[in-house]
């Protein structure tokens, strides 16, 4: 990581803006190279995240590695984070206020990054990057570009291990990445 992605891993690490500070172990402020052409952002941190203060590197975060790969890509090429950066409590949904309160962090990273490509894992991620209103059982795998970078709003991982029906589908829209990454990136 360069030094601005460092210097606000620390901020965050430091954070007390909202409430989940006071219930974390560890915040997570993301992982990945300073120049990835391609971000997956998230809902929060689940248990396993917080003990780590890394993302998905729970079950949630062994399907996505295993995504990955299907869209041809490695983990260490891509940069990984969420869209609040401390765990909410028994994994609820993060509130707006938490997600306001938040979102400095992640407008910091992507601007830090400038990413070609931004994926977006299940609806709270979606909605707070692309559409307040989006359902992603609608818009899943439909490319939206906006200020030069490419969204692709995909089932989050977590929702995929629910419910089982849904993993065909993610396997398909990784596919469709997959090709939009070669057409993008070359
Ligand atoms: N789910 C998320 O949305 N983010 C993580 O980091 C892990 C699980």
């Amino acid at each position: 990581m360069d030094d601005l992605l460092e210097e606000i891993a620390q901020e965050i690490r430091r954070c007390r803006k909202c409430d989940l500070w006071r219930s974390r172990t560890n915040a997570v402020p993301g992982e990945g190279p300073a120049d990835a052409a391609i971000m997956f952002i998230g809902e929060g941190p689940g248990a396993a995240e917080d003990k780590q203060g890394r993302p998905f590197v729970g079950p949630a975060g062994q399907l996505l590695n295993s995504l990955l790969l299907q869209a041809g890509l490695r983990r260490p090429e891509v940069f990984i984070t969420n869209i609040v950066k401390c765990r909410p409590p028994q994994n609820r949904e993060p509130r707006p206020d938490e997600v306001r309160a938040c979102r400095e962090y992640l407008d910091g990273q992507i601007a830090a990054i400038n990413p070609r490509i931004i994926c977006l894992l299940g609806r709270p991620a979606t909605q707070t990057l692309l559409d307040p209103t989006a359902s992603i059982s609608k818009i899943h795998g439909q490319p939206v570009e906006r200020d030069g970078i490419l969204y692709v709003p995909l089932y989050h991982p977590a929702a995929a291990l629910h419910r089982e029906s849904l993993q065909p589908v993610l396997v398909e829209d990784m596919a469709r990445l997959k090709s939009m990454l070669r057409e993008r990136l070359g």
